[in-house]
């Protein structure tokens, strides 16, 4: 049997019951978090840098308005708001939006928060951002329900907008491709028992994300899905545990 907080269901995902899945596998994701961001020493495995090469691009392409999905305790967002962009930062735990307003007043700046999971419609007009960022934040759910977060942030996006990912890199694995079953690998580095749901599709058993569904992607996968959907890829890095992608839309 699976450990998963809330009774989370992650057995009916195996078994294509998504729907059922959905809200209560939301609920374990909030709570989960929710314990990483009370801690007030996070562990920096929960939270990315700002990649250089991202500033360079805020500037050339003169991004003011940005959304953060999955914002934890809005490190970047405060951060990019101390730069002068307008931020949104979306977050489904309630802790981690406490955060983000103490840092955001703490640092004198302005960041709207939104309490919400990702996977839910975005409440924004189309067409009217300049930038979405997701770091170490979109992986957390499976292949198809990720497909229409790349869909909901396209139809946000303005032309000529960015949308810049890092996540989970399968390659990373010592695995094989795998389509269930039980393993020992490491997460983040971190040694650990993942038990496969499906192709990339993983829970770990133990460690710091011990019952929360992942998804990882490859490179080459990643950046195709996304230019599928009417992207130019500018920048690939592959990193220790992560790919980070930056794509601009046609
Ligand atoms: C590893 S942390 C990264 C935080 C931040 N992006 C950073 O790099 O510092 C992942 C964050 O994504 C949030 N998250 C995970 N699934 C989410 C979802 N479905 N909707 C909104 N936020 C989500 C978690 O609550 C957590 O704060």
């Amino acid at each position: 049997m699976l450990y998963c907080p809330e009774n989370c269901n992650v057995v009916d995902v195996r078994l294509g019951k998504l729907k059922m899945a959905k809200s209560k596998e939301t609920v374990s994701k909030r709570q989960s978090y929710d314990d990483v961001w009370k801690n007030d020493s996070v562990d920096e495995y929960f939270k990315a840098d700002i990649p250089q090469k991202m500033l360079e691009l805020f500037k050339q392409d003169r991004v003011q308005t940005v959304l953060d999905l999955g914002a934890g305790d809005g490190t970047i967002a405060v951060a990019l708001a101390k730069q002068g962009k307008t931020m949104h930062a979306l977050e489904i735990s309630i802790e981690g939006i406490e955060k983000i307003k103490v840092q955001a007043q703490e640092a004198q700046v302005s960041v709207r928060t939104l309490e919400q999971d990702m996977y839910q419609a975005l409440p924004f007009e189309n067409s009217s951002l300049d930038a979405v960022i997701a770091f170490q934040s979109l992986n957390h759910n499976t292949l198809p329900n990720i497909e229409k977060l790349f869909a909901e942030i396209t139809r946000i996006l303005k032309h000529g907008g960015l949308f810049i990912v890092k996540t989970a890199n399968f390659n990373s694995f010592d695995l094989e491709d795998l389509g269930g079953g039980l393993y020992e690998d490491s997460h983040g580095g971190i040694p650990c028992t993942l038990k496969f749901l499906d192709k990339q599709t993983y829970v770990p058993q133990d460690g710091p994300e011990k019952g929360l569904i992942h998804y990882a992607f490859l490179p080459e996968q990643l950046t195709e899905k996304i230019e599928k959907l009417g992207y130019t890829q500018i920048y690939a890095e592959i990193l220790q545990w992560h790919i980070l992608s930056m794509f601009k839309k046609n």
